[in-house]
């Protein structure tokens, strides 16, 4: 089975969030079971010499976007211990950019022509590259647009792509991809695409539609935001096409990379543990206070955050609620980057309780791992969570979280049941400031108690999250497709 599998992000090369993590394991976990995959993402200026050094150039490519002519290079990853192979698209003119999808503070005015290319220079190369995928994975907008490349232009005429069938994952319906209807001229696609039943979506063209209408099978990526996203209230107007397509729709639950996000052996830790010795977790904690200029003492629970600043995230919900913190004399530390405004929010709650809050405004994968390891409670309010990743690892490292009921949180964490001494846990359904209060206070009970404590903890660090069942699921998938 070979799988050609495209991404605009993956780590640990280039990532800003859960598809960059998703990216840079899934094709290792697809690997080892038995695939042969061919990952690719452009070469970004973000990717480091430590990648760069063991790059070699297979072809150049010449991709039309719109009246120009732009040569991509294809450089494919030689690296002994890297199962699944890893291939970069150069064009310093879309790639070579500070950021991954927009500048800091600013926004590039030709995302479309940037991923247009990506999956053009990929899809024109297969040939060259004697590669004749069974399987063409897309992900998100950025690639979904491969899917109409494959069923209605030239492209997917090609003796390459001859017997492909495309699978599309969906991480997040909130990034639609909508330009104007140029892109398509862009593309060297047929306009008739910028039709309600194809890709026309408020005004514009919306990459993301177009390929949720052209795929082979669409995959979201948990059942419940599957189930979620065809109706009104998380489908973001795609919900009607959504439901119209259910039968190729399905959702299955992201893995972690159990090698990267390990507690027992990660080299971001000032010191490691597991879940017969915690003593190394205290070492993270005391850290943890000292990285986030918080006071040692508090008697309530440390809670951690590691987020996009974003309205997804329920940050509204947690700026709401910070004197709810202070009242089970808990701690926070906050770790992220995003909206200017919940970033100032959070600093100035910093100021107004110091050495109780403590915010890191950046993107630090170093600091990421310290909060997992180093908090005694995870806040994950989303509004909407396709999947999401850190209640995993929170899980993982010993952290128990706080969760709203939704998309993928609600299928990976557990409510933590006192009597039975099950759960993993603390669950809320409500986006209002009365639950997340309820949570917070539930989180500092179970804290409070070590007994409820030891056992949650133990819960979440003994699930298993890793990839290789997940993987089997996609590959049963691409089974399927292809008969
Ligand atoms: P999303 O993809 O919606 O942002 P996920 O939970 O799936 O949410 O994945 C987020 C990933 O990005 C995690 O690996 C998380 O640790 C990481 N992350 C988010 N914000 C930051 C940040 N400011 N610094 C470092 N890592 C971050
Ligand atoms: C998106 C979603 C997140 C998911 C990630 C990886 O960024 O917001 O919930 O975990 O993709 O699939």
């Amino acid at each position: 089975m070979q799988v050609v599998f495209l991404t605009s992000e993956m780590a640990p090369w280039c990532k800003t969030g859960g598809l960059g993590d998703f990216s840079g394991a899934l094709p290792d976990a697809l690997a080892a079971a038995g695939c042969e995959i061919h990952a690719f993402v452009p070469l970004y200026r973000a990717v480091g010499p430590e990648a760069r050094r063991f790059l070699r150039t297979a072809c150049t490519v010449e991709v039309p976007i719109g009246g120009q002519v732009h040569t991509a290079r294809i450089l494919k990853m030689e690296r002994g211990y890297w199962r699944s192979r890893t291939w970069f698209v150069d064009c310093p003119y879309y790639y070579d950019r500070e950021g991954i999808y927009d500048p800091p503070g600013g926004r590039n005015p030709d995302n479309d022509e940037r991923y247009i290319l990506l999956v053009r220079a990929v899809l024109q190369s297969l040939e060259t590259l004697r590669l004749a995928p069974d399987i063409l994975h897309l992900n998100d907008w950025q690639t979904a647009i491969g899917a109409a490349y494959h069923r209605v232009s030239p492209l997917g005429m090609t003796p390459a792509l001859a017997r492909a069938r495309t699978v599309l994952s969906i991480h997040n319906l909130g990034y639609p991809g909508v330009f104007g209807w140029e892109s398509l001229l862009r593309a060297h696609l047929p306009l008739e695409l910028n039709h309600p039943e194809r890709g026309e979506f408020h005004g514009g063209v919306s990459l993301l539609k177009l390929g949720i209408v052209h795929a082979g099978a669409v995959v979201a990526v948990s059942p419940t935001y599957a189930r979620e996203i065809q109706t009104p209230a998380h489908g973001m107007g795609l919900d009607g096409l959504l439901r119209s397509v259910s039968h190729k729709l399905t959702g299955i639950l992201n893995g972690i990379d159990d090698v990267e996000w390990n507690p027992a052996a990660d080299e971001h830790l000032p010191a490691p543990f597991h879940a017969d010795d915690l003593r190394g977790k205290a070492a993270c904690r005391e850290a943890l206070l000292r990285r986030f200029g918080l006071s040692p003492g508090a008697r309530g629970p440390l809670f951690g955050m590691v987020s996009r600043l974003v309205p997804q995230k329920g940050i509204d919900l947690v700026l709401g609620a910070l004197d709810e913190i202070i009242r089970v004399d808990g701690q926070l530390a906050v770790l992220g980057s995003g909206a200017r405004a919940y970033a100032q929010a959070f600093e100035a709650a910093a100021r107004a309780w110091p050495g109780r809050i403590g915010v890191h405004i950046g993107f630090s994968e170093e600091l990421s791992h310290l909060v997992e390891a180093g908090a005694d409670v995870f806040l994950m309010p989303s509004l909407y969570e396709p999947c999401g990743l850190n209640q995993f690892y929170s899980m993982r490292y010993g952290t128990f979280p706080i969760v709203r009921n939704t998309g993928g949180l609600a299928d990976s964490v557990r409510q933590f049941n006192e009597s039975s001494g099950e759960g993993t846990g603390v669950l809320f359904d409500h986006y209002d400031s009365a639950a997340i209060r309820w949570a917070i206070h539930r989180a500092a009970h179970i804290h409070g108690n070590p007994e409820l404590r030891a056992r949650i903890i133990r819960n979440g660090m003994a699930l298993d999250s890793s990839w290789a069942p997940r993987a089997r699921e996609y590959l049963n998938l691409y089974q399927r497709l292809i008969g």
